[in-house]
């Protein structure tokens, strides 16, 4: 459907006004994920401070492997760092952590981390030197950590000796967060390493409003938490957070002599590349250490607390209606509203496997019908025993009630003749 654009590569030059054309059309027939009323996703919105960030840090083009091409965004990097490990409440100043691509890279950076402390050998004489270790998480929490575990060599159905407990801070499908203390006592009790994935949820640690939903997570060893999410940061900006220093550096380093020579002429310990598990790194803080500049911590605790109230105004709109029916019972503990929408002819129909057959293949044809009318955007999915439902999040601070409403009423009107 993307008439006269020509996305095969030319061995000439394309003229100018062509080039021109090829971006108007990408924008044209890509999907608008930062519109207020994309609903689809964790990441959205378009912050314009954080824009002109993002074209400054293509200016300078450079890389954060070594400080001697990136000194100053090494510095914000370790300051930014350093704030958001004293608002985790770590009050000892040595702490660590480093910006990765996203939130299943830095909950891999924390398996790696654990199992790093615990067993060291394991970098140089690899998994048959360590016991059959396990890593504990929920059902709710994020494939990732199964995903780094299958990476990491732990396997995906193994295990003796417990190593490692995530808990998440606002899972990705129902926002909910779990009991830190309670898992930290465990931890502490079985000399576990407690990992918190606040990679969702790690944004209400700005509001004081909300950020009791995350107690306990000074207690963590290490903490994903993604501004790219919560904080309405343009992709990617996650960030890894560890309270004792040295392990990322122990870990992950391999001295290659072509970048980290030993002896430069100023403190090699800002060097950060060889804490990484990549090389090159891209330079993900300069938009977030300017936006936050811009607009202060008070700022994006005014952003968050907006979206939640926003959430909280969709819940309470949809939760009596006999049009809708809520997954999970109890008020939403993030953004995360996830509903069904009852067509008119399963009103009133008992519950029943025909009823639940049907009730599945309600979200998929709305979903449908709204992406070829192009107005509006939610998620869908299924959940454990429950069929497809609608899972709505708000974090794009650009979205007001009148997006909500519209986003209601399409789905009634799309969905009214099912
Ligand atoms: C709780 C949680 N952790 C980790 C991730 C992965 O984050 P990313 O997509 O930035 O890798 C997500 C993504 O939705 C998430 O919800």
């Amino acid at each position: 459907g993307m008439e006269g654009f020509n996305l095969e590569l030319s061995d000439n030059p394309e003229s100018l006004e062509q080039i021109l054309v090829d971006c108007r059309d990408t924008l044209k027939y890509g999907v608008r994920t930062g519109h207020p009323r994309f609903f689809n996703q964790l990441s959205t919105g378009l912050d314009i401070i954080g824009l002109a960030g993002e074209w400054l840090t293509s200016t300078a083009n450079t890389n954060m492997f070594t400080y001697e091409i990136a000194p100053v965004f090494v510095l914000m990097e370790q300051i930014t760092l350093r704030k958001m490990r004293e608002i985790i409440g770590w009050t000892d100043k040595d702490g660590d952590g480093i910006f990765s691509p996203g939130g299943a890279i830095s909950n891999m950076y924390s398996i790696m981390a654990a199992r790093y402390k615990y067993y060291p050998e394991v970098k140089t004489k690899g998994m048959a030197a360590v016991p059959k270790l396990v890593l504990f998480t929920s059902e709710h929490s994020h494939y990732s950590i199964k995903k780094a575990g299958a990476a990491l060599g732990f396997g995906t159905e193994n295990g003796y000796a417990p190593l490692y407990v995530n808990a998440t801070a606002g899972t990705t499908v129902y926002g909910a967060f779990d009991p830190i203390h309670e898992i930290a006592d465990i931890c502490e009790k079985y000399n576990l390493w407690l990992h918190v994935d606040a990679a969702w949820g790690g944004g209400l640690l700005m509001s004081s409003k909300h950020r009791h939903k995350l107690n306990g997570i000074e207690r963590a060893n290490s903490v994903t938490w993604n501004p790219h999410k919560m904080m309405g940061v343009l992709l990617q900006c996650s960030a890894i957070l560890l309270r004792e220093k040295g392990i990322l550096q122990g870990c992950n380093q391999m001295c290659a002599g072509y970048l980290f020579q030993q002896d430069k002429q100023y403190d090699i310990t800002y060097d950060t590349g060889d804490k990484a598990i990549q090389c090159g790194r891209h330079v993900d803080i300069f938009k977030f250490w300017l936006m936050w500049k811009a607009k202060g911590t008070v700022g994006f605790e005014t952003q968050i607390n907006k979206c939640l109230e926003l959430s909280e105004y969709l819940y309470n709109k949809i939760k009596n209606r006999e049009e809708f029916e809520m997954v999970f019972k109890g008020e939403p503990e993030h953004t995360n509203v996830c509903f069904w929408y009852i067509p008119p002819s399963l009103r009133g129909m008992p519950d029943s496997e025909e009823r639940r057959e049907k009730l599945h293949r309600v979200a998929p044809k709305i979903k449908a019908l709204m992406m070829e009318s192009g107005t509006t955007m939610v998620g869908y999915q299924p959940h454990a025993d429950k069929v497809n439902f609608f899972r709505m999040v708000v974090s794009n601070p650009a979205a007001t009630k009148s997006d909500i409403d519209f986003l209601v009423e399409e789905i009634e009107r799309l969905g009214q003749d099912l």
